[in-house]
């Protein structure tokens, strides 16, 4: 069984003062773009650890694929025990499933996974969060289990504030501290993004921390929503100067060098408007078109070297859509 894990990008990302839980409460315009991991089950006996030298597998690996679990991936540094969400996910999903008496408890066959990954991970843009909602979808599929979108959205709150908008996608409004989702439809005219990715790594947590530090944050922000579905109707040089990312200020002061490439990617273009996806490190710009999306990132790749990427917003694509494949490589 295959399933897709799309990325996400933040359009617009307004956060208010912190709560007594530690979390912050959000307004974000979240939307899907066609940068993709894939998950691939194999359910049935596996291979032993020791048959995958190349793997980059500690003792905490191998100890943990002794499980009914197991995971491996083509990313060189990526954890493949508890430190990865899939696992912690398929181990959560084990638990409920026998104490709930739902799916094939008891004697479980063994699942091989394999991830396949493009999503960079510490980049704002939901990697992490979308390779569990995969494997949430992935499994329940698996053990045929009747839950429905409502019901795999409450379970994956648990995961991280991001999870649940997975399985609403590609386009919605999510409140709360992320995890309460509203679909909302996608820009019509602003379909493209040019995804700048500066190849470090921002720490969320640490990023909400400044965010404290510099006091920020007004509940205002949050009590009056724009009407996004207005906003979904205005060509990119237009609906750009409305967007705001409430996390760009603490994430520019820790890391400098992230302010000065907005600003030299401003600088490229008039009037060309830069945002940065959640707590960053991606930075994104909106267009109405590939080729202009293309030929901006063509002068950008001149003029730095970052990664990028050109991407289309909300792709057509059936996030609960799998497939069975009998050549499946894991
Ligand atoms: O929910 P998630 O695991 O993605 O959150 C990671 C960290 O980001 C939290 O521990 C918290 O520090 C911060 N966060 C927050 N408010 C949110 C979402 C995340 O403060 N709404």
């Amino acid at each position: 069984m295959r399933v897709v894990a799309p990325a996400k990008i933040n359009l617009h990302l307004r956060v208010g003062r912190v709560r007594a839980d530690g979390f912050h409460p959000l307004l974000t315009w979240m939307c899907t773009v066609d940068l993709f991991d894939t998950l691939t089950l194999i359910r049935g006996p596996r291979e032993s650890n020791r048959d995958h030298k190349s793997d980059a597998t500690s003792p905490a690996n191998a100890a943990e694929s002794d499980d009914w679990f197991s995971l491996r991936t083509d990313h060189p540094t990526l954890p493949t025990d508890r430190g990865n969400l899939v696992v912690r996910v398929a181990a959560a999903m084990a638990d409920t499933l026998g104490r709930d008496g739902e799916g094939s408890t008891g004697r479980r066959e063994r699942v091989s996974a394999f991830l396949t990954k493009r999503i960079p991970a510490g980049a704002g843009l939901g990697g992490g969060s979308s390779d569990a909602a995969a494997t949430i979808r992935a499994l329940a599929a698996m053990e045929k289990l009747n839950w429905t979108a409502a019901r795999m959205s409450e379970f994956a709150a648990q995961f991280g504030s991001d999870v649940p908008f997975f399985f609403h996608g590609p386009s919605s409004i999510c409140t709360g501290r992320g995890e309460i989702v509203r679909p909302t439809p996608a820009p019509a005219r602003a379909t493209y993004a040019v995804l700048v990715l500066p190849g470090f790594e921002m720490p969320t947590p640490k990023v909400y921390a400044a965010f404290d530090e510099l006091k920020l944050g007004s509940d205002d922000s949050l009590d009056a929503p724009p009407d996004f579905a207005a906003w979904a109707e205005l060509k990119s040089e237009d609906l750009l100067p409305r967007l705001v990312n409430d996390l760009e200020a603490p994430a520019f002061k820790l890391q400098p060098a992230l302010a000065e490439l907005k600003a030299k990617l401003e600088q490229l273009e008039k009037n060309r408007i830069v945002r940065m996806s959640g707590s960053g490190s991606t930075l994104f710009t909106l267009f109405d078109d590939e080729a202009t999306a293309s030929e901006f990132a063509r002068r950008v790749r001149l003029e730095t070297n970052v990664g990028l990427q050109a991407v289309r917003l909300a792709p057509a694509v059936n996030m609960s859509a799998m497939s069975m494949s009998a050549s499946a490589q894991v």
